[in-house]
C-alpha cells in the first residue's frame, strides 16, 4: 500500500536537485504531482521519469515570486484537480555575499524566492485546504534557518523566516487540520552546491569533514524526510523544523 495513494501534491522547484528527487519519491508514495518552476524543460524531464515509473505528474510554469503567477497556477489546478493535499516549498536559491555587498536588487531577489514564494504557495495552498479542513505543507529551509553563517545574510534571513513562517501558519492552522512543518537540510550534493564549490565559494571537503556522519546529504535523504511529513503517520506532527544534516547543526566543537 502507497502511503500518499490519491493524493495531489504541489511541489515548487522540481527541475532539479532536492526538488526533483521530491517529486520521485512523492510519486513513489502514490501521490500525483504538480511541478510549479521557471524551468520548464528540466521540470519536464522529472515529469518523463516519472512516467516511466509508472507516475502522474505534470508541470505547470510558474514563478513563485510573482504572487500572481502563483495564483494563477492554484487556479489552474484548481481547473485540474478541483483539491489539494500536498503543498511541498521547495524552490529556493542560494545567496551568498558579505553582508555590505548586497544591492537592493540581490536581497529582493533572495527574499523574493525563498521567503514570499514560500508565503505565496503556502497561502494559495492554505486557502484551499483550510476549507476542505485537511492538507499537509512542507517547506524545505536550511540548517541556515537554526545557524548563521558569515556572507550569507539574504539566505540565512529568508531561511530562517521560512522557519517561523512554518511556525506560525502550523499554529494558526491546526485547528483546522491543515499540517505545517519545515525541512531543514545540511549540505546537499546538488547542482546548486557545485556551482558553489567551483565559483570556490564553500569548500565541500572540509564540509564533509564538518559534518558527524563526515557526508554530505543525498537529494534522497531530504525527499524521504519530505514524504514523511506529508504521510499520515505525521499527522501529529506540525509546526517543526527538522534538520536532515548529518548531524551537523548538533556539532558545538571545535
Ligand atoms: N543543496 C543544498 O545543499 C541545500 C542545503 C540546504 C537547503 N537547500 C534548499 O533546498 C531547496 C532546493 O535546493 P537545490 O539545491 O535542489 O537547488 P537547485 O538550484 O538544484 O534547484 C532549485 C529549483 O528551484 C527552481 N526555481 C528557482 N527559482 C524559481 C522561481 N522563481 N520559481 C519557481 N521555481 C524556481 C529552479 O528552477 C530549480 O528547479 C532550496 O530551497 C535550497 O535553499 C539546499
Amino acid at each position: 500500500m502507497q502511503s500518499l495513494a490519491g493524493l495531489r501534491a504541489v511541489l515548487t522547484g522540481g527541475a532539479t536537485g532536492i526538488g526533483r528527487a521530491t517529486a520521485l519519491a512523492l510519486a513513489d508514495a502514490g501521490a500525483e504531482v504538480a511541478i510549479l518552476d521557471i524551468d520548464v524543460q528540466s521540470a519536464e524531464l522529472t515529469c518523463r521519469q516519472i512516467a516511466d515509473k509508472g507516475g502522474t505528474a505534470f508541470t505547470i510554469a510558474a514563478s513563485v515570486s510573482d504572487s500572481a503567477s502563483v495564483d494563477a497556477a492554484f487556479s489552474t489546478l484548481d481547473a485540474r484537480w478541483g483539491r489539494l493535499d500536498l503543498l511541498v516549498n521547495n524552490a529556493g536559491v542560494s545567496g551568498n555575499r558579505a553582508a555590505l555587498e548586497i544591492d537592493d536588487t540581490e536581497w529582493q531577489r533572495v527574499m523574493g524566492i525563498n521567503l514570499n514564494g514560500v508565503f505565496f504557495c503556502a497561502r494559495a495552498a492554505g486557502r484551499r485546504m483550510v476549507a476542505r479542513g485537511q492538507g499537509a505543507i512542507v517547506n524545505v529551509g536550511s540548517i541556515y534557518s537554526l545557524v548563521a553563517a558569515p556572507e550569507r545574510l539574504s539566505y540565512c534571513v529568508s531561511k530562517a523566516a521560512v522557519a517561523m513562517l512554518t511556525k506560525t501558519l502550523a499554529i494558526e492552522w491546526a485547528s483546522k487540520g491543515v499540517r505545517v512543518n519545515c525541512v531543514a537540510p545540511g549540505y546537499v550534493q546538488t547542482p546548486l552546491l557545485e556551482a558553489l564549490d567551483s565559483e570556490g565559494r564553500i569548500d565541500l571537503a572540509a564540509l564533509r569533514q564538518r559534518t558527524p556522519q563526515q557526508r554530505l546529504g543525498t537529494p534522497e535523504d531530504i525527499a524521504q524526510s519530505v514524504v514523511y511529513l506529508c504521510e499520515p503517520r505525521g499527522a501529529h506532527i506540525t509546526g517543526q523544523v527538522l534538520a536532515v544534516d548529518g548531524g551537523w547543526s548538533a556539532y558545538g566543537y571545535i
